[in-house]
């Protein structure tokens, strides 16, 4: 697919949102049976109750699909429309080719480019603000933008530190230039100083798949969760404020926060000290766990669905993952 030359436009806003997550439920009870943990200690440690596991075969491109089919009814508009798909992944199919192509494949939108992007849990803001460039340039016009993860696939059932946190899904979004509200302002972070608080070792460039590194357990999900909980509060209470301060938004007039659902008292923690009231808050990481790629996709749009934003309504997505990497978006509805 090659650019198409559309008018500049002065903003990006969505046009449609949509998610899916595996129909198989993974509860807390379920885990007590798994490895010595209890539902008491993962709801008062994290908020989570119960999470949604992709079936054997199940891919990131599979959950993916049906989310972008749910945002293109949502939008109202057919696959052949999507002039790009950018897909936030850290967990494609496989290494090669990308998630997107497989998407696109899927879904029939044979006049769209595609390429996938790696920011981890704060992917979807990541693939948000690319896509807005696109779309304010006149590049391309309508753009699927999708946060997923089948990050099940890279956790170690044995370990309980790790395991009872996360859950797969997939959320889409798709963009669009606006003709009111969209996207006031975004501010994007990184810090790699700290790779090796959150990492998945193996089956890269730097460490192939071997009969060691199985053994080993590289392949797995490994994680310092008190380190990344405190940097994660800062992180993401950070990027709110700036972006607020860039987009001339007080959080006065914001209706509503979708943090990234990782646990609720990291999300306690930012609200706390941004002095931001609970009650604006969307948090639904109860029943999915921590989606990364997907977390603030989904949230979005059961915000939405549940009627939690309307239109003219400001509204502030925060994330924050491996990398470290941070974002927060500003967006009139
Ligand atoms: O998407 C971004 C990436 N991820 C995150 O944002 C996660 C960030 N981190 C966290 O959410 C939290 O740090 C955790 C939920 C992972 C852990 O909570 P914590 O309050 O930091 O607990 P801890 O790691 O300090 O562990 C406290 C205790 C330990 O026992 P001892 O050493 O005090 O005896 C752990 O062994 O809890 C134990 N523990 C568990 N106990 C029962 C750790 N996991 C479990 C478990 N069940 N599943």
């Amino acid at each position: 697919m090659t650019a198409k030359s559309n008018p500049v436009s002065a903003r990006a806003g969505i046009a449609g949102l949509g998610f899916y997550v595996p129909q198989r439920v993974l509860s807390n009870r379920d885990l007590e049976k798994m490895v010595e943990t209890s539902d008491e200690w993962i709801r008062t440690r994290t908020g989570i109750v119960e999470r949604h596991i992709a079936g054997q075969g199940e891919g990131t491109s599979d959950l993916s699909a049906e989310a972008a089919r749910r945002a293109l009814a949502d939008a109202r508009m057919k696959a052949e429309d999507i002039d790009l798909i950018i897909a936030a992944t850290t967990t494609p199919d496989m290494p090669l080719p990308s998630c997107a192509c497989f998407i696109q494949e899927k879904i029939g939108a044979k006049n769209a480019a595609a390429f996938d992007l790696g920011a981890a849990c704060a992917g979807f803001v990541y693939a948000l603000v690319a896509a807005e460039q696109f779309v304010k340039t006149g590049f391309y016009r309508n753009v699927l933008v999708i946060g997923a993860d089948v990050i099940s696939s890279f956790i170690d059932w044995t370990d309980r530190s790790t395991c009872v946190l996360f859950g797969d899904g997939a959320g889409a979004a798709i963009l669009t230039p606006a003709g009111s509200g969209g996207i006031l302002s975004s501010v994007l972070g990184s810090d790699g100083h700290y790779t090796d608080l959150l990492k998945i070792s193996a089956g890269g460039s730097k460490m192939p798949a071997s009969p060691e590194t199985v053994t080993h357990k590289d392949h797995y999900l490994k994680m310092s969760g008190s380190e990344v909980f405190k940097l994660a509060v800062r992180g993401m209470a950070e990027a709110v404020n700036e972006a607020l301060e860039k987009a001339g938004v007080k959080k006065e007039e914001v209706k509503c926060l979708i943090p990234h659902q990782a646990n609720q008292r990291i999300i306690d923690a930012v609200v706390e000290r941004m002095g931001f009231p609970k009650e604006k808050v969307f948090v639904n990481l109860q029943k999915y766990g921590n989606t990364s790629s997907a977390s603030c996709a989904i949230a979005l749009c059961e915000a939405v669905q549940e009627g939690k934003i309307k239109k003219k309504d400001k509204i502030v997505l925060a994330t924050f993952g491996s990398g470290l990497v941070w974002g927060a978006m500003v967006m009139e509805w």
